[in-house]
């Protein structure tokens, strides 16, 4: 089986207090889009992929899946195969799209019929980005809360941007932009309130004014190189810039897909990474 495993960036990234279990609690808008790895999956005799990482997160989901199965011992093997497009490292979510992809895959090939909730669910046990990843492939975008594990859809089906998203090259070490960010002590509904609501409503002046991402401030004052790919972007044209993720790709709003070309193709001829994409919703 051949699948597409979506990219993500967080148009919204608030950061509460930290938990019992070391992590932070989080709410996001988490938009997949048009950006992906290319996953085949076969079966073999053993559970295996051709990623070089170490910390697999193909196989760790492809055997949390098969754990979780009534007959375990009755599930063949599978060999992953990724035709690697989204960055690594970068905020955008590779590595947990790759496994949420082989959720929904191995779901269909080894006849599980688990629902989309349950796959999530599932995917909390591989890593706190893939529940959103998993459940985005059938809703759009969705809000993430808690460490990662209690998602929902935002009901945003049909709403389509285009944005710019650009790498300045550094690398952001993910606890380390944590440690360094200072939690909300209050909770603001509006700001998630303000990014749903423009975006079912194409009302971009406000969507560009309601990016936000708590994690910003503090990649920024570890790696100022971010902050200049911001202006830049800026002065290119995009919208509204915020970064993905705990960095370090950042992503603003363009008008249009030649519009985004256009920004993308000069960020590039400056030595940035950057690229025009489109929001992805799953057909109606
Ligand atoms: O999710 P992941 O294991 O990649 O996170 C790496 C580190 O980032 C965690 O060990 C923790 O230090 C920090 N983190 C956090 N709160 C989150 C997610 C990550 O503090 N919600």
């Amino acid at each position: 089986m051949t699948i597409e495993a979506f990219a993500k960036v967080n148009f919204t990234l608030e950061v509460f207090a930290k938990r019992a279990d070391g992590y932070h609690a989080l709410r996001s808008l988490v938009v997949p889009i048009e950006l992906s790895d290319t996953l085949t999956i076969e079966f073999a005799n053993a559970i295996t992929s051709d990623l070089p990482y170490a910390d697999d997160l193909c196989v760790k989901a492809a055997k949390v899946l098969r754990s979780s199965a009534p007959h375990p011992e009755r599930l063949k093997g599978v060999r992953i195969s990724v035709k690697k497009r989204i960055p690594a490292g970068g905020g955008l979510g590779g590595g947990s799209a790759d496994a949420a992809g082989v959720l929904v895959a191995l779901n269909e090939m080894w006849n599980l019929r688990y629902s989309p909730e349950r796959l999530a669910e599932i995917g909390a046990a591989v890593g706190s980005d893939v529940p959103a990843l998993v459940l985005s492939r059938f809703a759009g975008p969705v809000v993430m809360e808690g460490r990662g594990e209690l998602v929902r859809s935002a009901s945003l089906k049909g709403a389509k941007v285009f944005l710019v998203i650009a790498n300045p090259g550094v690398f952001c070490s993910t606890p380390e932009v944590f440690k360094k960010c200072i939690s909300r002590v209050t909770d603001d509904p509006s700001i998630l309130y303000n990014m749903v609501s423009s975006f079912a409503a194409g009302d971009v002046d406000l969507m560009a004014r309601s990016f936000m991402n708590d994690l910003e401030h503090p990649a920024v004052e570890l790696h100022p190189r971010i902050g200049l790919l911001k202006e830049r972007l800026e002065k290119a044209g995009a919208r509204g810039v915020a970064m993905s993720g705990s960095g370090s790709t950042l992503f603003g709003l363009v008008s249009s897909g030649e519009e985004g070309r256009a920004i993308a193709a000069s960020l590039c001829a400056e030595g940035f990474k950057a690229w025009c994409v489109a929001t992805y919703c799953p057909v109606v």
